[in-house]
């Protein structure tokens, strides 16, 4: 039993965002985010600072897509037709059928619930049509907004990792949530 690539990456839709792949024309709106110190405050990678960056992270998303089948999800508002973030499985351990997840979205779009929709979703897509066993997201101690959007879906808190990730000049503890597929499937039955 294990996954086997390549994955499949249907658009995954919720009430207000569409989950899709990324496009050459999200160039403008994915520099937006990404180029915004605020978005970038509690993640590994660094501001972008010219759409060069932004084209390299598309073309990784590209490339991605073509090998792997699945890659970075493009957040689309519905109402505007607007990149507002990503969302991503950014660690898939296929013999374990265990999978990380991850999430970014644009400053303006924050504290309206969309990144707990998005990760909803994501917790679907993954238990209901992959078959994974495990979802786990972490984020960086004082990153709160985005350990409540982890309690929000549900997820339970399993502890904190010391000093795991070397980012941005200096060690990170991480705090780990997940979620099992018997616990989704538990209250997907309710
Ligand atoms: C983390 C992030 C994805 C949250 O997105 P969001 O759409 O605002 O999330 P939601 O609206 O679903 O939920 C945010 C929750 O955090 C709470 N929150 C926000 N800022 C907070 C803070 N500083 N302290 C405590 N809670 C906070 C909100 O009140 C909300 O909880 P509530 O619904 O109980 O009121 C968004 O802030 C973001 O993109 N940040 C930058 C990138 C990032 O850090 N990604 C995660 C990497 S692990």
């Amino acid at each position: 039993m294990s996954l086997v690539f390549p994955l499949p990456m249907p658009v995954l839709e919720t009430p207000r965002l569409l989950l899709r792949r990324f496009q050459q024309d999200d160039l403008e709106e994915a520099f937006s985010w990404a180029s915004d110190d605020e978005v970038t405050r509690y993640v590994f990678w660094s501001t972008n600072r010219n759409r060069s960056e932004t084209q390299q992270f598309l073309d990784y998303c590209f490339q991605e897509y073509e090998q792997r089948g699945i890659g970075p999800w493009a957040v689309e508002l519905k109402e505007t037709g607007t990149v507002i973030g990503e969302c991503a499985f950014g660690g898939i351990h296929a013999a374990d059928l265990r999978i990380e997840i991850a999430y970014f979205f644009a400053r303006p779009h924050w504290g309206k619930g969309l990144a707990l929709e998005a990760l909803l979703a994501l917790l679907r897509f993954g238990f209901e049509e992959l078959g994974v066993n495990r979802m786990e997201a972490r984020c960086m101690v004082p990153n709160t907004a985005s350990e409540r959007v982890m309690q929000k879906a549900g997820m339970q808190y399993e502890g904190t990792l010391r000093e795991l990730v070397f980012a941005k000049e200096r060690f990170h503890d991480m705090k780990v949530y997940s979620l099992l597929r018997v616990e989704w499937m538990a209250r997907a039955a309710l």
